[in-house]
């Protein structure tokens, strides 16, 4: 694989005016999305959840790509058309997470460090023959008191690289994502602070283990007061500092940055990427890779009737989905 097709992919996944749906929740962590509606967290559950998304017409229009968890990676509709040829048709690139979780950090009580390197070359290789173009790896940062640690942020930093150079050797770009969680009480100046540290320590990383920046993507997490902060920023307030905080961390190079929605609501991780890009020109696209702000109106829709409401759920969807690529343009109106 050549430098040129990965470049080419990861433009592909930042193309103007759409964005990813990220649907590459764990079976664990689908469980808890679906328990919140009352659903029952079987397979084919799940398979006809991921049908209903995957299958919302013209969903191609501003969604150039979707995060899958293996399981999903190896499903089909239920009359028998591989997902992945359902995606391929409608120009939406297959993407694959591949880390194995956040585990607790040895020695660093409350710190998670993202575990899977072992045997994931050969994961990429099956991947890759399956048909995922691009991948992703989540690390974990957390926020507390004498939180994060700089081990911790190394440790997870390096990893990120390791993944990111496998994927480059499988022919697959790496979606590098460390999320700074919104969790804690913490104010928007630490949030901007801590972000900029991991996303330096993150380039750092990805400079030492020789990854092609042009072939890779990077799924940040915006500036945001903490959760239960008692001072909660604006949306033109967040904007401008995610903005500052990239533009002071991440090489002009990368073809593009998507965030992750991490508990912000629908209306808010719209409106903020929406303000960013009026705000530009900026040096890299800016667009989306949500998940809970893609599907969770969708999926409060479908838990009501699994059958009959497919049309009205796949509509939220594709509602959300112009939204979202309406704000990667900076051309969203409330
Ligand atoms: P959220 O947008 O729900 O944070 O999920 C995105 C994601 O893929 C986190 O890894």
């Amino acid at each position: 694989m050549s430098i040129d097709q990965l470049a080419e992919t990861a433009q592909a996944m930042v193309a103007a005016g759409k964005g990813i749906i990220a649907i590459d929740e764990s079976n664990a962590t689908i469980k808890k999305r679906f328990d919140g509606v009352g659903i029952e967290c079987t397979e084919e559950n799940r398979r006809a959840y991921r049908e209903m998304l995957l299958t919302t017409p013209k969903l191609g229009d501003y969604i150039s790509g979707a995060i899958l968890y293996d399981e999903t990676l190896r499903q089909s509709t239920k009359a028998g058309v591989p997902f992945t040829k359902v995606m391929m048709d409608n120009g939406i690139l297959p993407g694959i997470k591949v880390d194995k979780g956040a585990m607790p950090l040895a020695g660093f009580p409350g710190e998670l460090v993202t575990e899977g390197l072992d045997g994931l070359r050969d994961r990429l290789k099956e991947y890759a023959k399956l048909g995922a173009k691009f991948a992703k790896w989540r690390a974990v940062i957390t926020i507390g008191e004498d939180m994060p640690s700089g081990t911790c942020i190394e440790a997870n930093c390096h990893a990120l690289a390791r993944y990111a150079a496998l994927c480059q050797e499988a022919g697959i770009v790496p979606m590098v994502e460390p999320e700074v969680l919104m969790d804690g009480s913490h104010d928007i100046d630490t949030c901007y602070e801590i972000t900029e540290v991991t996303l330096r320590s993150l380039f750092g990383s990805l400079y030492e283990h020789n990854i092609m920046l042009e072939g890779t993507i990077l799924k940040a997490s915006m500036v945001v007061s903490g959760k239960d902060c008692a001072e909660q920023a604006g949306i033109e307030e967040v904007a401008e500092m995610t903005l500052r905080c990239l533009k002071s961390s991440v090489p002009a190079t990368l073809p593009g940055i998507v965030f992750l929605s991490g508990g912000q609501s629908d209306e808010d991780a719209t409106a903020h990427l929406n303000a960013m890009n009026q705000m530009g020109p900026n040096p890299w696209p800016l667009s989306f890779s949500y998940g809970r702000a893609m599907q969770s109106a969708a999926l409060k829709i479908w838990s009501k009737d699994l059958v009959g409401n497919v049309a009205a759920a796949q509509q939220t969807v594709y509602a959300r989905a112009r939204d979202n690529g309406l704000a990667a343009l900076g051309k969203w109106k409330k």
